[in-house]
């Protein structure tokens, strides 16, 4: 196991966008924390854990136990703790609650036929919370080691991870400025912490439920040279207000536009996918391009993987405006629209509400072959018993 995170720590090492010596000084600067360090301290009042009988609802139940590390400047990172869930005690001026300087990460573990646990491509989320960290100035740290502190956590709390269908645990990192003053600025203090959660299944049922978006361009969730690249907390809470509105028109979720064209970005908290015969009579699997307002999903790379090994159609990244969508509808070559992520992994788009008009999107008249495709496939890897490059055993 530590030699598969070392080889790993060496491919991210070579593989990472973000230049190290960006964040140079302060990794010098600080130590990193190391998963050897770990202390332990179990719970005295286990919880009952949730059954198949009642349903899940995402984000409302909370293991045994949780990750904490705590970081200050002159310090640096503090040994990392496995200790029973609790409340955070946070200082009135903290910097995260009065300049957003937060960021999360979310990824899951599944229980597979043998009871064995994995997670799932785990070094994607590492890497992303690392460059938000850096975009954040918050202190950097070793994705190795706070993977295998992940690792142990989880497998600390291991009975918590459901073994019905769909059902998974889901792994919640957060890092946090905890400036206890009110000057903007680096933080000199930070708290890293992870807590997990068991969800069920996204479709109720089994049932693949799909969605109708709204598409208003007076609403812009990201923007080049900001940080919708990023898995900050910022970018998240002002986007209710605009869900809300689309519920008020009817719809399920917000279909992201950008730009003077309305380019498709986002659909939700969830990467977009179209899948099409283009105009000259190729068949096309196209995703934006990952330029800043796009955040890398997890799941949108691994649909892209996939894609690509099957070799049976084009897989593209580029711009796609809401003019090529209703042309590509207007002549029949519009097949299936659909969102990935970590939550419900591909979610199918039968509708889009754009200028007044409601859009009828033939994602389920065309099976929706693909969407079930990348669903089984997925599935089969997350919930395989067998060994895959993708996932990490517990
Ligand atoms: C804005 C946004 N886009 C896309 C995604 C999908 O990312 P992932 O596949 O890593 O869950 C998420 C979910 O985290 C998101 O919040």
């Amino acid at each position: 196991m530590a030699a598969t995170v070392r080889v790993q720590s060496q491919i991210w090492v070579r593989k990472l966008a973000v230049p190290w010596l960006l964040c140079g000084v302060r990794r010098y600067a600080s130590s990193n924390f190391k998963a050897a360090d770990l202390q332990l301290k179990m719970t005295q009042e286990p919880h009952k854990k949730p059954d198949a009988s009642k349903p899940l609802v995402f984000g409302k139940t909370f293991t045994d136990h949780m990750l904490m590390v705590e970081w200050d400047e002159r310090q640096g990172w503090g040994r990392p703790r496995i200790q029973p869930f609790q409340h955070l005690k946070l200082h009135p001026a903290c910097s995260a609650l009065h300049y957003s300087q937060q960021l999360f990460e979310g990824l899951k573990a599944f229980r597979a036929r043998d009871r064995s646990v994995r997670l799932f491509r785990p070094w994607l989320n590492m890497d992303r919370m690392l460059r938000s960290a850096v975009r954040l100035s918050l202190p950097s740290f070793d994705r190795a080691e706070l993977l295998e502190c992940i690792r142990r956590l989880v497998e600390v709390d291991k009975d918590w991870v459901p073994d019905w269908s769909g059902a998974s645990l889901y792994v919640r990192p957060v890092l946090l400025g905890n400036e206890p003053s009110l000057g903007v600025g680096s933080p000199s203090r930070a708290l890293l912490y992870v807590i997990l959660c068991p969800v069920g299944t996204y479709f109720s049922g089994d049932i693949l439920r799909p969605v109708s978006l709204l598409a208003d361009p007076a609403f812009t969730r990201a923007w080049v040279g900001g940080v919708g690249d990023c898995k900050v907390g910022g970018n998240y809470g002002p986007t209710v207000f605009v869900q809300r509105e689309a519920n008020k028109k009817g719809c399920d979720q917000v279909l992201w536009l950008y730009g003077p064209d309305h380019q498709l970005t986002e659909v939700g908290n969830m990467n977009i996918f179209i899948f099409w015969t283009r105009e000259d009579g190729v068949l096309e699997l196209v995703t934006p391009p990952v330029d800043g307002v796009i955040l890398p999903g997890v799941v949108r790379q691994s649909l892209l993987d996939l894609a690509q090994t099957w070799g049976e159609f084009q897989v593209v990244e580029r711009r796609v405006t809401m003019q090529e969508v209703m042309r590509a509808l207007a002549e029949h070559r519009l097949r299936e629209v659909f969102g990935s992520g970590t939550a419900c992994q591909v979610c199918p788009v039968h509708s889009i509400l754009y200028q007044g008009k409601h859009l009828h999107i033939p994602t389920m008249e065309h099976g929706p072959e693909l969407v079930l495709r990348f669903q089984k496939e997925l599935s089969s890897i997350q919930y395989g018993a067998r060994d895959h490059k993708w996932m990490l055993p517990v």
